[in-house]
């Protein structure tokens, strides 16, 4: 039954899409031929609204596009970078990324992976607000750490902000779950769901004054003939 959910939601969000495009070219078009003019606070507020749908639809699209991983032999860095392409970094807020040697090779949906990435980066930009602060990113690996042969690296995505309240903590990664006034509580549910997709697990929580965000994944996938199926691997 969710799977004629997710495709009725495919489809309706695909043809909400295209009209939207041709709304958001139109108040384009206007706000270009009437420069100040009364009618300028009015084109602002419809590109806002249309921005907004337009962000639900992409999160409902994102989330409901259940294609099987596409796994890849991939850089972390290069997933991180691609990920931080993605994102609108106000001059307020510090990014600290891993140096070179802090690299990684992993399999993985490299593009899916890239989205979970961009989602933690942008909640942690929206939780920092206007306020100066930084956001940390850390890459750990956990053989080196421990000296066991499990294979798995951390990915730390700490920020500074408010602590997450006790009563918001376990919601968090739950469907819709959202305290903002414009979001879908679709994206930590879409980076559990690939995390786990990838067979690793995403965890919170409040530490040493910072949001930290830690995501465990597998160097590399192994798949049983039960759950290949529908994973495409290209090394
Ligand atoms: N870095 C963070 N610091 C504090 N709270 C956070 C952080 N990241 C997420 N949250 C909390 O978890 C909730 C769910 O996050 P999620 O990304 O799923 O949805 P959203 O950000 O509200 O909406 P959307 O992702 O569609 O913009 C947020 O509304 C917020 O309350
Ligand atoms: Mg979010």
């Amino acid at each position: 039954r969710f799977e004629g959910l997710g495709k009725f939601s495919s489809s309706m969000a695909h043809n909400i899409r295209n009209p939207l495009g041709s709304l958001l070219n139109s108040v384009e078009l206007i706000k270009k031929s009437n420069l100040d003019t009364p009618l300028n606070k009015e084109t602002a507020r419809m590109e806002r609204s249309i921005k907004r749908i337009s962000h639900q639809i992409e999160s409902i699209l994102t989330f409901v596009n259940n294609t099987p991983l596409n796994l890849h032999s991939v850089m972390l860095l290069d997933i991180l970078h691609n990920a931080v392409d993605m994102l609108t970094l106000p001059k307020n807020i510090d990014l600290h990324i891993p140096d070179d040697d802090q690299n990684i090779n992993v399999e993985c949906d490299n593009k899916k992976m890239e989205f979970v990435f961009y989602n933690l980066l942008n909640n942690a930009v929206q939780a920092i607000g206007h306020n100066q602060g930084r956001i940390v990113v850390r890459i750990r690996d956990e053989d080196v750490e421990t000296g066991n042969k499990n294979g798995t690296v951390i990915l730390e995505f700490a920020n500074s902000g408010p602590s997450i309240p006790s009563h918001v903590l376990p919601h968090m990664f739950d469907p819709l779950f959202t305290t903002k006034k414009e979001g879908t509580g679709l994206g930590l549910t879409y980076c559990k769901n690939i995390v786990k997709l990838h067979k690793g697990r995403i965890t919170t929580s409040n530490q040493n004054g910072l949001v930290l965000f830690s995501i465990y994944i597998p160097k590399t996938q192994t798949f049983s003939s039960t759950d290949a199926r529908g994973v495409v691997r290209r090394v």
